[in-house]
């Protein structure tokens, strides 16, 4: 589904990542771990294609599609159909409600018809138990119920792949529970799921962890053959100060 291929990224002459490779299975679960300024935003912004770089050094593939050999409007359409993303912080406009936000990635993709888009918006409100939100504004809800609203909007055009980039990094420990419930029930539908996160509680959702240190991947631990998969992602995250 994701494959990575000799990743390095420059930020003027300040090396970022070095030399990453990387596959994620369709139906995977991948959580990155990291030190604070390792690379892990960069990482997820250069393998989703959110960072439109010229890829100088190295390559990456979505469903066989190399993002170097696309065009702008190529790969705003791959993004729009095939992923969704959710962030540590909301991306929705102040100025519209909920649901108006939460529609627009596929108003943009003009693919269905807009009562469909509204119709499928709010089952996915029902779905994350926030339909009574749908005309409230960004500010008259909870951070808890904001990042189910985002989730909602990554979901909205049903894409197979969800990245996500601390989306628990703003919320209490009950709260980023719930989240991760949702998560991992999206992965059980078969959702592709590769999340950033700082915490192991978080990590230990997902069925395989990569650790990053210094723009490089240096260890990783899976859940299916890696026995004490919660005390090794304790002991790694110790390890590496995270
Ligand atoms: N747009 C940019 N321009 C220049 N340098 C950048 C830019 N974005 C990130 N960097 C640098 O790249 C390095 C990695 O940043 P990145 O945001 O990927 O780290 P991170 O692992 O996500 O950290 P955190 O856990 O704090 O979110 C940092 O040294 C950062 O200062
Ligand atoms: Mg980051």
């Amino acid at each position: 589904m994701l494959k990575v291929q000799h990743l390095s990224k420059f930020f003027g002459k300040n090396q970022v990542l070095t030399d990453i490779d990387l596959i994620v299975q369709k139906g995977d679960f991948m959580t990155i771990m990291g030190p604070s300024g390792c690379g892990k935003s960069t990482l997820l912004y250069q393998i989703s294609g959110l960072d439109r770089d010229e890829y100088e050094y190295g390559e990456v593939f979505i469903n066989e599609n190399s993002l170097k050999h696309l065009s702008d409007s190529q790969l705003s359409k791959l993004r729009l159909e095939n992923m969704g993303f959710v962030f540590q912080k909301s991306q929705f406009l102040s100025d519209l409600s909920i649901v108006d936000n939460i529609v627009l990635p596929a108003l943009q993709l003009k693919k269905q018809k807009k009562k469909r888009i509204y119709q499928r918006s709010y089952e996915l409100l029902e779905m994350m138990k926030i339909s009574d939100l749908a005309y409230s504004t960004i500010q008259q809800v909870s951070g808890g119920q904001l990042q189910r609203a985002n989730i909602c909007r990554a979901l909205i055009n049903e894409p197979s792949l969800i990245f996500a980039d601390e989306p628990t990094g703003a919320l209490n420990s009950q709260m980023s529970q719930e989240v991760m419930e949702i998560f991992r029930k999206l992965n059980e539908e078969g959702k592709t799921i590769v999340l950033i996160t700082h915490d192991s509680h978080i990590a230990a959702y997902a069925k395989h962890i990569l650790f990053m240190k210094d723009g490089r991947i240096i260890s990783e631990i899976t859940k299916s053959t890696d026995t004490d998969f919660r005390n090794k992602i304790e002991k790694e995250t110790k390890r590496l100060g995270i």
